[in-house]
């Protein structure tokens, strides 16, 4: 883990920090010196994250129990995170997800609902929110965790590739917008990462990790280190000069596939 000074006694918000990258995420600020909030539904969860937290080196952590799936949730929780922090808030990381599944034939009100509130909405309703105190504070910056499917197309997870397209071009939007405050937003673009995202939709994690090593130039899928990292670059002084930019770390994928050789 690379060490930055930047964040010794700074606040940090990481919504979807109870499992997978948020919670390495969560971790790394920590081992930093960081004041850390951590965001999820799943409280029991969180307290397990935030023991980890305390024991890596945060100077504070608050746990913010929510569904972000409404807009008033995700202000009441961004309300009392501030609070705590006394109004000040360095970092906001917009990680909070949901996978989905589903063709064309398939969508439903109901589903597209479901994720394009936490994948999108629940991003924009916790940015307005915090854009005042992150306008206060040294760091002022906001990393959201999209996807390399932004950058591509499928026929069988339409709402979820859709999420993540529109969540960057919101971090896009929001960059222009808020660098008038001096906010930089920027976004991480992740593949495939051996995270819980997949089974909560039914997916054996498993295959899609033996199709990662077979299909991706690097031959791996990703870890939830190798996105903390770059979330910790992203948001750091070490780029202050990087703004609106969405940066996909997939091992190659969204380069050429491995299978597509004359000997494959
Ligand atoms: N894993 C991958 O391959 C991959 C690839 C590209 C991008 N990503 C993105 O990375 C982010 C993190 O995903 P992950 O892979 O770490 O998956 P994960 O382990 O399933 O974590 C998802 C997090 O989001 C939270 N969350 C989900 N719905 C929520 C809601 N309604 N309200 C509040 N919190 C909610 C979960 O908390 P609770 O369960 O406690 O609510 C959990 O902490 C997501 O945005 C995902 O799209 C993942």
């Amino acid at each position: 883990m690379a060490t930055y000074s930047c964040y010794k006694g700074k606040t940090v918000l990481v919504t979807g920090a109870s499992s997978g990258i948020g919670a390495t995420a969560a971790e790394y600020f920590a081992a930093q010196g960081a004041k850390v909030a951590l965001g999820g539904r799943n409280e029991e969860r969180l307290n397990q994250i935030a023991d980890r937290c305390r024991k890596a080196g945060a100077e504070k952590v608050f746990i913010a129990v929510c569904d972000v799936s409404t807009r008033q949730a995700c202000l009441d929780m961004a309300a009392k995170v501030l609070n705590d922090f006394n109004g000040v808030l360095d970092v906001l990381v917009n990680n909070a997800g949901v996978f989905g599944v589903g063709n064309t034939a398939q969508l439903t009100e109901e589903e597209v609902n479901r994720v394009l509130d936490v994948n999108l909405k629940a991003a924009m309703w916790i940015t307005q929110a915090c854009v005042e105190a992150l306008a206060k504070s040294s760091l002022k910056a906001i990393v959201n965790v999209s996807s390399s499917a932004s950058k591509m197309a499928s026929s069988d997870s339409i709402t979820y590739f859709v999420s993540k397209a529109a969540l960057d071009k919101f971090t896009q939007c929001a960059a222009m917008d808020l660098i008038s405050k001096g906010i930089r937003v920027n976004a991480v673009n992740p593949a495939g990462v051996e995270t819980p995202l997949f089974s909560t939709v039914g997916l054996d994690v498993n295959k899609i990790k033996a199709f990662c090593e077979k299909d991706y130039p690097m031959g791996r899928m990703g870890t939830t280190e190798d996105i903390a990292a770059a979330i910790l670059f992203l948001a750091s002084d070490q780029a202050q000069f990087i703004m609106g930019q969405t940066i996909v770390l997939c091992g190659g994928k969204t380069v050429g596939s491995r299978t597509i050789t004359r000997q494959n």
